[in-house]
């Protein structure tokens, strides 16, 4: 059991002691949940029709033999991208979403016995950026990290067994898909498996533990008032995001606004992670998202938080750095990065970046970037 990432939450306990709502007794959006879109997000960007944005988030199919140089393209010009051919069965994402939809659907008294208490990285309860906004989320997460045996006893005392299952099978198969999505990341940049060390002797990536997010926006009374999951980056180096056929998901796209992903059948949608942009000293941006909630259907969403073995130094890759280029950004652990996330959030990147605004230079390239689990 990976240690060092529980280490950072202990060290930055956050405060989720609000009670959680039961979403299916609320006829109406209380007013805790209104959000006034022109003040209480970041940035208060219009959104933009996707049908008339004459780009969209690319599809990239990672049969094709020039995926390589098209995921290059689109972690610099998007900072997202969808993958489709990713070889991961269907079965093995409905059988996740479909425990994930037997757990939302489970009292609220019975999901509280596994609530995430404030240093933990596993468990269910709020968004962890809630603390960092004034209004409160239309959303309910379950992660886990590690083995989920503990709270899956506590929410289905009888046949816990088969979601562990099916969890394990779920975060088997992403790291699979994880290190090759690496390798072809790395690859676009000019990175080859002797320039990795922590990637480990078969280069598979082995140390890396990631953190399985199950989240869960509840039908809405009022979704235009609403907001599902606030505008951040991750704190990883990049996430995998199922999202079923619901849509969601929207991106900021610089110069256009906010563009919703649109949910495709066998996708995945793939984002840069801040981990990732320094790894990359800043020519793949993490990319700010955020999700929107709807007025009939539930939406249920399942991210993988991929990121390097907890103590392993991340920093500009050697190859990417040169006197015309600087380094960036300091060198930093995944576990650092989050306690760094959880005490500057939105200023977090910026922090860690040499001559930061935060020591008198101003950064132009850092975006806001708030608090996320991963
Ligand atoms: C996340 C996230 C978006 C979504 O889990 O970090 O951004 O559509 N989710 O659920
Ligand atoms: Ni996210």
């Amino acid at each position: 059991m990976p240690s060092r990432i529980s280490d950072a939450y202990r060290a930055h306990p956050v405060d989720l002691h609000r009670n959680l709502p039961d979403f299916t007794s609320l006829q109406e959006l209380p007013d805790s949940y209104k959000w006034n879109h022109q003040f209480d997000d970041y940035p208060s960007t219009p959104v933009v029709d996707s049908s008339l944005v004459s780009e969209s988030v690319p599809v990239i199919d990672l049969n094709e033999p020039n995926a390589l140089q098209l995921i290059g393209h689109a972690c610099k010009s998007w900072g997202v991208f969808q993958v489709i051919n990713h070889g991961i069965p269907t079965s093995i994402l409905q059988q996740t979403e479909s425990t994930a939809k037997t757990l939302f659907s489970l009292p609220l008294q019975q999901k509280l016995k596994a609530s995430r208490s404030p240093d933990a990285v596993s468990g269910y309860g709020l968004a962890r950026i809630s603390p960092f906004f004034s209004k409160l989320m239309w959303y309910e997460g379950f992660t886990v990290f590690g083995s989920p045996l503990h709270h899956f006893r506590q929410l289905w005392p009888q046949d816990y067994t088969k979601h562990c299952d099916v969890m394990e099978g779920y975060e088997k198969e992403m790291k699979k898909l994880a290190a090759k999505l690496m390798w072809l990341i790395l690859g676009s940049l000019g990175i080859s498996k002797e320039d990795v060390q922590w990637a480990g002797p078969k280069g598979d990536f082995a140390d890396a533990f990631p953190v399985s997010q199950l989240n869960y926006y509840p039908a809405c009374p009022d979704p235009d008032k609403a907001m599902g999951l606030a505008a951040h980056t991750d704190s990883t180096i990049l996430t995998i995001l199922y999202q079923n056929s619901i849509s969601g998901l929207q991106v900021m796209k610089e110069g256009v606004g906010w563009v919703t992903v649109p949910p495709i059948s066998g996708g995945l949608v793939i984002n840069v992670g801040d981990l990732l942009h320094i790894l990359s000293n800043g020519i793949y941006r993490s990319v700010l998202h955020r999700a929107m909630v709807n007025r009939t259907k539930n939406r249920i969403s399942i991210a993988c938080l991929y990121g390097p073995p907890a103590n392993v130094q991340i920093s500009p890759l050697r190859k990417l750095v040169s006197p015309s280029q600087p380094p960036l950004y300091r060198a930093i652990t995944w576990s650092e990065y989050l306690g760094t996330k959880a005490k500057y959030f939105n200023q977090a990147l910026s922090s860690v970046r040499i001559c930061s605004p935060l020591h008198g230079l101003a950064n132009v390239n850092d975006h806001n970037d708030n608090v996320e689990v991963g």
